[in-house]
Formats: C-alpha cells, structure tokens, sequence
C-alpha cells in the first residue's frame, strides 16, 4: 500500500451531488430489532400524541441528569436496503445488545432517509427533540450536513457521521462531530493490487492477447468519496504496476445489484471487443455483473475477470463459488464497533479525552475513525465467511 498517497480529509474540491430520491413511508429497518418510529407517519396521520408519546419513553440521555439514567442513540441510514448498511446496521445492533444485556438500559432509534435529505433533516431534528443523547448519521447527500451540525450545536447533542464523508472543513465546524468510515483510497488501490496480481499470474486473462487489458467500470453514486476515489486509485494502481488498460465502457450504478445488472448487460450488448475485466466499486455491482453474464448464457470460462469491494456475505459467497475473482473486505463490524463505543461514550458524556476505544480502534485529531480494508480472494474467503 502507498501510505504517501494517503488522505487526511476529503476537501470541498472534491466533485459532489446530491442523490435524488423519493421518500417511501417510514418502515423498519430489516434485520433492526433496535426501537424504530414511525413519527411521520404517525404524525401525518393524525397521531401526532401518540408519536409524541412513544418518543417521550424511547429517548433519554444519560448526559442530561435523568433519573432514570438510560441511554438512548438515534441513528438515520440513508437507504435501508443498501446491502452493505444493512449488514453494518446488524452489527451495530448487536453491540447495543451486548451491552443491554450487560444491564444497561440502552436503545436506539433507527430510521431510513429513504436517500432524501430533507426527511433526514426531519428524523434528526425529531430525535434532538425527544432527547436521544448523540445521533449518528450516514448522511444522504454528504454535502448537506449543515442543517444538521446547526441543530446538533444548538442542542449540544454530539453528532457522529458514518460512512459516506462529509468534507473536513464541514467536520471543523464544530468539536463534538465525528467521523467513523474507512480510507476510499485504500480499497481502490487494493482491488487495483488483486486484479494486478491476477492479470500477473494468468495471462491468458487477456482473450485477444493484444497486450492490454479491455475493462469497464461499474461506479456508486456520482459525488461519493469512495465512488469517485476508488475507481481513480484502482486503476491508477494498476497502470502504476504496469498493467496497460483499454477502458470500453462505464456505468453508474448507485451500488445497486438490479441497476448493475441491468447497465452491465447494455455494455455487454454494445461492446465490439470482449470485456477483460470488471472494475466495480461495490459488491453488490459486481454480483449485478455476474447476474448480466448468467442472463446471457455465457459460460463461466468466457467471463472477464469480475472484481468487488465490500465482503458482504453474498459476496463473499459469490468469490467461494468462484463467481466473482476478489474483494476487498470494507469493516462493517469493525465500523460498527467503533461507532456504538463512541456513542455510548458520547451519550453518558465521557469527555473526547477520556474515551477509551475498543482494542485496535484508534481516533485521529479527535475526530477520525477509520478502519482498515483487506484484501479477499478464493483463498482467503473462508477465514472472511466466518467472520
Ligand atoms: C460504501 C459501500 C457501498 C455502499 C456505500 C453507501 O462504503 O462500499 O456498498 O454501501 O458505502 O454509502
């Protein structure tokens, strides 16, 4: 790994956009058995007491000199069904849980922005209101935190933001906000290692044999520190280790199976040259890939070369069947470990000094935690499945 190459903070030069969506009505999040609401739509219906009501009991702050001394931590994801959230979101609970079941009276509030920022905005501003001592945020448009770190301040509620970044002149503005996350970088440059080394080591992975590589990119969101940052570093990687790269085509795909799948199958269609290797920035595009190639028939044997990042179980699945080549394993459970100490720390108002992270989990100026990616392929895959 290049530690030179490495990056303190995202910058407000890095290209942005917000992400477009519809808000669904308030559901669940799957797989939460933490405490989830359903303010608005309990408000839009008319119950506007009985949301009230059910928030009065569910949020409290150990920090504000309750009596009752429990702890209670709002948490807004910006899509439910993103499959990596989703298993980060799992973790996270089952930490809550250790601890609950270690006698604490903690819970969370878990609610979907359904990727709209204005409904984010809302959710936060509900749980401030109903006293949850610190909220974590996986903010919909990374751009748009202001709201938010406004309200936060003006409540002194900390605020600890998860995996999509914020820019780090947005994370100054203010000493009680957080970031826990990864290095973009980092993955983008392992998965340029993975397919390097594999190119090395099977040159007939070059079909035509006309000495270069013909590859496409599957990307997430447009404006996303590890969309934009990963496709940049994989293959700048791979051109760095000697890899000659003929790029034929590029799809967005918002990290989603279905669009992947979808887009893959266009740029299968409209190739005149047989694709050598599929760059993808998540797993869930990469499984989107291999779901184009099944659809069309093709044997196993004619596939290019399909790389991921993430290490979810259906990817992790996906590299043991030797459907997809690699991954590089992104730490839900770490990250998740990470955040529900930090929150607990915040919310029963340890001061910044005095927290006491779990073993191998360090803070950078007071405001960074960043785990660590890893490379998966065949091999290793067990050790990952496991997990
Ligand atoms: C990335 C992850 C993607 C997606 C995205 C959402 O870190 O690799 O699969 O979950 O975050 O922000």
């Amino acid at each position: 790994m290049k530690m030179g190459l490495k990056k303190k903070g995202l910058k407000k030069k890095d290209p942005v956009e917000g992400v477009p969506g519809k808000r669904a009505s308030m559901k669940e999040v799957p797989g939460m058995d933490g405490i989830f609401k359903r303010m608005r739509k309990a408000a839009a219906a008319g119950s506007v007491a009985l949301a009230i009501a059910v928030l009065t009991g569910a949020c409290g702050n150990a920090n504000a000199g309750s009596e009752e001394r429990y702890v209670r931590i709002g948490v807004s994801v910006y899509d439910q069904y993103d499959t990596f959230l989703m298993e980060l979101m799992n973790d996270f609970n089952s930490f809550v849980d250790s601890r609950k079941a270690q006698g604490i009276d903690i819970a969370t509030v878990v609610q979907d922005a359904s990727r709209s920022q204005a409904a984010q905005n809302e959710d936060v501003a509900d749980m401030i209101e109903n006293d949850c001592g610190v909220i974590c945020v996986n903010l919909v448009d990374r751009t748009a935190p202001t709201e938010i770190i406004d309200l936060a301040r003006k409540n002194d509620v900390p605020v600890i933001f998860f995996n999509r970044e914020l820019v780090e002149e947005d994370l100054m503005q203010w000493d009680k906000l957080y970031y826990v996350g990864a290095d973009a970088f980092e993955s983008g440059t392992l998965q340029g290692e993975m397919a390097t080394d594999y190119f090395k080591a099977h040159p007939e992975a070059d079909r035509n044999g006309d000495g270069s590589i013909q590859y496409v990119v599957l990307e997430g969101e447009a404006g996303h520190q590890d969309a934009i940052i990963r496709t940049e570093y994989s293959v700048d990687t791979m051109i760095m280790q000697g890899i000659i790269l003929d790029k034929v085509g590029y799809a967005i795909a918002n990290w989603n199976r279905a669009q992947s799948r979808s887009k893959m199958g266009q740029l299968i269609d409209s190739s005149d040259t047989q694709i050598e290797l599929v760059l993808a920035n998540n797993d869930d595009m990469a499984l989107g890939a291999i779901e184009a190639y099944q659809d069309r028939e093709i044997p196993r044997d004619e596939w290019p070369a399909i790389f991921g990042i993430d290490g979810t179980q259906v990817g992790l699945k996906a590299v043991e069947e030797g459907l997809m080549t690699g991954t590089v394993y992104n730490d839900s459970a770490g990250q998740a470990k990470a955040m529900e100490a930090l929150a607990y720390a915040l919310a029963t108002g340890v001061s910044p000094a005095d927290i006491e992270l779990p073993e191998g989990i360090e803070m950078t100026d007071n405001k960074y935690i960043r785990l660590p990616y890893e490379k998966v392929d065949r091999e290793k895959v067990q050790e990952y499945l496991s997990k």
